[in-house]
């Protein structure tokens, strides 16, 4: 279910993504007996899938892996490459596995959709998710949803569980970056719309610019300081949901209710 777009892509294109994806959702990998994630729309080639699964395996070792594409020539083309943990299946949004998987990227898939797809699409995936378990604690699984440029250096994704949007995540190589509205490019569908004034998301990209305009002096002890210094006055105004070990790699985690677009 879905429709064939571009299939660009590139080894660790991916990798400040799944950095994340270990960091916050490795023990919900950890807590299941068979955690299978998909890599949904891995594209023409299946760097990004082969990547996660050494990437996951290294936080949560019994994990398995599934690269889905709606393109039937790709998945052949990447049958050579599985191996044990990895497997290769055609399909699109129905996500053609069996059980509920605990993580479903999609990264740069939906971004060639319309706008209006959107909340469509994420109701279907949030839904094939594993499910939340109050008895164990478990939040259940996690759909991780968003864009980046060629080479991966810089990226804006949504997090969702099985009950919708919980967070947007703003990553980038800082030694690269002149302010932080250069990410607007990257925002996924469901924001890169509403990067306009009245709109949340634009909001936030303005304070933001502020906040990074205002820790200049901190430039020279480096970028890394500057985007700390910059984080830690943001969270006064926006619900900032991570803490400085994130900040120090270039990231910073808002709740989505914060950015969602005004209906
Ligand atoms: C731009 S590539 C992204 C490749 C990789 N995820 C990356 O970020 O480097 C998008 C891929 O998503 C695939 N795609 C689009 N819609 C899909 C769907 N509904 N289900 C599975 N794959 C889909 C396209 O065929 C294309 O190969």
């Amino acid at each position: 279910m879905g429709n064939v777009t571009r299939g660009t892509t590139n080894p660790n294109r991916l990798r400040r993504m799944d950095r994340w994806i270990v960091a916050t959702h490795g023990a919900e990998l950890r807590r299941v007996a068979d955690p299978v994630a998909v890599d949904l729309g891995y594209g023409a080639a299946p760097w990004t899938a082969v990547e996660l699964l050494h990437r996951l395996r290294g936080a949560a070792p019994r994990t398995r892996v599934v690269g889905v594409e709606i393109e039937p020539a790709r998945v052949t083309a990447a049958l050579p490459y599985e191996r044990e943990g990895l497997r290769f299946r055609h399909g699109g949004f129905e996500i053609p596995v069996s059980g509920r998987p605990v993580l479903v990227r999609a990264a740069n898939v939906l971004r060639q959709y319309d706008e209006s797809e959107v909340a469509g699409v994420w109701q279907r995936l949030c839904a094939r998710l594993a499910p939340a378990d109050p008895a164990t604690g478990s939040r259940g699984g996690l759909l991780v949803e968003g864009t980046c440029d060629e080479i991966g250096r810089r990226h804006v994704w949504v997090a969702l569980g099985p009950e919708g949007p919980r967070t947007v995540t703003f990553a980038t190589r800082l030694a690269s970056l002149d302010r932080p509205s250069d990410l607007a490019e990257r925002l996924p569908k469901a924001l890169i719309h509403r990067n306009v004034p009245g709109e949340p998301v634009h909001a936030f990209l303005r304070d933001f610019d502020r906040a990074w305009a205002a820790a200049a002096p901190y430039a020279s002890y480096g970028a890394r300081q500057r985007w700390i210094r910059a984080v830690h006055a943001l969270s006064t105004d926006w619900p900032v949901t991570d803490r400085p070990v994130r900040w120090r790699q270039g990231e910073v985690t808002v709740r989505w209710e914060a950015l969602a677009p005004r209906a």
